[in-house]
């Protein structure tokens, strides 16, 4: 005889574990990287509206010592924002940083005013100041935020959190999802930061990659999964100059979406390869004998002279396969993103060259032989559409970042790269050349360009595209 109660419970419980389709014995696929949701303190389902401090704050990245990382609400990374298109994001930011700062939304088509662009945009927030960022989330896909004063600095002491904003008509069945921030910091034996400027002009010019990487602000933490389950990873490489290019024995990885949203089509390959600046929306089918871990690992990407050379393989994340049986992999459902390619025969043509200078024995990144500092403005027209010729002249890629708006990247033919996808960063290869296509709408303002190796950027590879309606 079952009582009422003993019923209760066992709906309850069965109910608990989504049914019974997941085993109770298996922690959740994010247990070790669950990200802190910001609180949405607005009752408007179409409003998300969040309060955001930048802070220091201790935390244990080497054993037994503590480190005064900078953060956002005192996490690292910093709070996952989530949004659907169209909402309204609100954000009341202030600034407990012993500096001044600002939130830039990279990626997201906000209006000018709202891009978090030191002098050009806003004044920089002091420290102590507050500054409400408030606009409309009008792109799927995975976003990120950052600082853009000092930004290598201020990035590698640990400031950049996730935006993620969802589309009504997600297509279902892509799998389960987890949004992982891929980044790297420099500790001492002692806890305390390697100093921004560490290594000096060296440094500089190879950009400085942290020797600890981190997810999700964890080192090597684990997924728990089912062989055969389908994963749904949303990466972003939020390191301030590090690329990642990972890899997993065995498998592979299919494609689906990177800066700007889902791509017109999968696409799978061995390895994925993130610039700094870069998203990718990536499917993985672990396969494996049950109870059995993989190791995803982070490779060496060649972006030129000694980046390669030497380099061991380091375990990034790994996935546990739980003792059940491998699950039969559902069917991936059809992902086809209508694009319409841009055409590059109507663009108006620009160049740019990204150049390494030597001035009184100070490396000087710059554009066209010229740092952020004395360049002026290059001056568009809203409506306009732009061809960019992005040429690099040095030894090391560049992954070209522009604000505010998405491209498409050219083929060797002049045509959109396909499948077809919107991008807002792009690697140029060493001695290479990249094109893209640009339309800006209606958003007149400044809107800064650089490279995002940030240590790059601050160098004076960077400037601002000052825009304005006819
Ligand atoms: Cu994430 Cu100015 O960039
Ligand atoms: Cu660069």
């Amino acid at each position: 005889m079952i009582s009422g109660r003993a019923l209760l419970s066992a709906l309850l419980l069965a109910s608990a574990c989504g049914g019974g389709d997941a085993a109770p014995s298996r922690p959740a696929l994010d247990a070790e990287v669950r990200l802190t949701e910001a609180r949405d303190l607005s009752p408007d389902p179409r409003v998300v509206e969040v309060e955001l401090e930048a802070k220091v704050s201790l935390h244990t990245i080497v054993p037994g010592a503590q480190t005064p990382l900078w953060t956002y609400d005192g996490g690292l990374p910093g709070p996952l924002l989530r949004a659907r298109v169209g909402d309204r994001v609100i954000v009341h930011f202030r600034n407990s940083l012993p500096a001044a700062t600002t939130v830039h939304w990279h990626g997201v088509r906000v209006p000018a005013a709202m891009d978090g662009a030191p002098f050009h945009s806003q004044p920089p927030v002091e420290q102590g100041g507050e500054f409400t960022y408030d606009f409309v989330v009008p792109d799927a896909g995975l976003f990120w935020y950052h600082p853009h004063v000092d930004s290598a600095a201020q990035v590698g002491f640990g400031l950049y959190g996730p935006l993620l904003v969802e589309a009504a008509d997600e297509p279902p069945g892509l799998g389960d999802e987890v949004v992982l921030v891929l980044s790297d910091l420099s500790v001492r034996d002692d806890g305390s930061i390697v100093p921004p400027q560490a290594g000096g002009n060296l440094g500089t010019i190879f950009g400085r990659e942290g020797d600890t990487l981190l997810v999700n602000g964890r080192r090597a933490p684990t997924l728990h999964a089912r062989a055969g389950q389908r994963l749904r990873l949303r990466l972003v490489n939020a390191a301030r100059s590090r690329y990642f290019q990972l890899a997993l024995a065995g498998h592979t990885f299919t494609r689906i979406g990177g800066d700007g949203g889902l791509t017109a089509a999968p696409v799978e390959g061995d390895t994925l390869v993130l610039a700094p600046g870069e998203r990718a929306d990536a499917l993985l089918v672990p396969r494996g004998a049950p109870g059995e871990t993989l190791t995803v690992r982070w490779t060496p990407f060649d972006r030129g002279y000694g980046t390669t050379f030497n380099r061991p393989d380091e375990p990034l994340f790994r996935v546990a396969l739980s003792d059940e049986p491998a699950v039969a992999t559902p069917p991936l459902p059809a992902i086809a993103r209508a694009i319409a390619p841009l055409d590059a025969a109507s663009a108006r043509p620009r160049a740019l060259t990204l150049t390494q200078t030597e001035v009184n024995g100070v490396t000087q990144m710059g554009i066209d032989g010229v740092p952020s500092w004395l360049a002026p403005p290059l001056l568009a027209r809203t409506g306009e559409l732009e061809l960019f010729t992005v040429t690099n002249a040095t030894e090391f890629a560049h992954p070209f970042h522009l604000h505010g708006f998405f491209f498409q990247v050219l083929d060797d033919a002049g045509a959109p790269r396909v499948p077809l996808e919107w991008k807002d960063t792009v690697s140029v290869p060493v001695h290479g050349a990249v094109r893209l296509l640009v339309r800006y709408d209606d958003r007149p303002g400044d809107w800064m360009f650089h490279c995002h190796i940030l240590d790059h950027a601050e160098a004076g590879m960077m400037g601002v595209l000052s825009l304005s309606r006819p």
